[in-house]
């Protein structure tokens, strides 16, 4: 039987590599004893469109692992580009004095006026490495136009704004240059 053969990636490599993939930022929430935790993550993926399903990966470490078993559901709030306070106080740098705009969907704490947000009722649970993945149903969702927060390459980043159509260009540029009184 062929057996695979052990590759060595160095992490450093291996965390720059995955640093190429650039993602929204989420906050994911949920609440045990009347307590709401929180904790920033792109580790989010979309799973299945019937049934919904969504999938986050949270590092065996971080609180939140030890919470979900109980509460059984999360909230995951994709931030807006102007919430950067948002994303590092919940990555351990807590921000003095931030307000948090918590709110409550079917029972389950997201934040209000974020680029989008859903609810999720856990409904399977993998450990993975040093990570957990857990899989929820999609119970509850709400979407805004607002422009999403991006990281990308260890860096918090913004979309370019919209750009133009080139025939839209190129009329802004005629209009500017039009002279109605004929070289005057
Ligand atoms: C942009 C960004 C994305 C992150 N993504 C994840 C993630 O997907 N899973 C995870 O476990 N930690 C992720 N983290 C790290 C956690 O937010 C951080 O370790 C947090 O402090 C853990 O929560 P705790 O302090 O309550 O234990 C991310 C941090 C940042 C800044």
């Amino acid at each position: 039987m062929e057996t695979a053969e052990e590759v060595v990636i160095d992490p450093r490599e291996f965390r720059n590599c995955l640093g190429r993939f650039a993602t929204g930022v989420t906050i994911i929430t949920t609440e045990v004893d009347g307590q709401v935790h929180g904790m920033t993550a792109n580790g989010f993926m979309s799973v299945s469109l019937e049934p919904p399903l969504v999938l986050i990966s949270v590092g065996n470490k971080a609180r939140l692992n030890s919470f979900l078993p109980q509460s059984k559901s999360y909230g995951v709030s994709i931030l807006s580009e102007q919430h950067e306070q948002f994303s590092r106080h919940f990555a351990g740098r807590p921000v003095e004095g931030l307000a948090i705009p918590i709110v409550k969907k079917k029972g389950v704490p997201v934040l209000e006026g974020v680029a989008a947000c859903l609810v999720a009722r856990v409904v399977d649970i993998h450990p993975a490495g040093d990570h957990t993945l857990y899989i929820g149903q999609v119970e509850y969702l709400e979407t805004s136009e607002t422009r999403p927060l991006l990281f990308f390459a260890g860096k918090y980043r913004m979309l370019d704004p919209e750009p133009k159509h080139p025939m839209e260009a190129w009329i802004d540029h005629e209009l500017f240059f039009f002279d109605p009184i004929g070289g005057l």
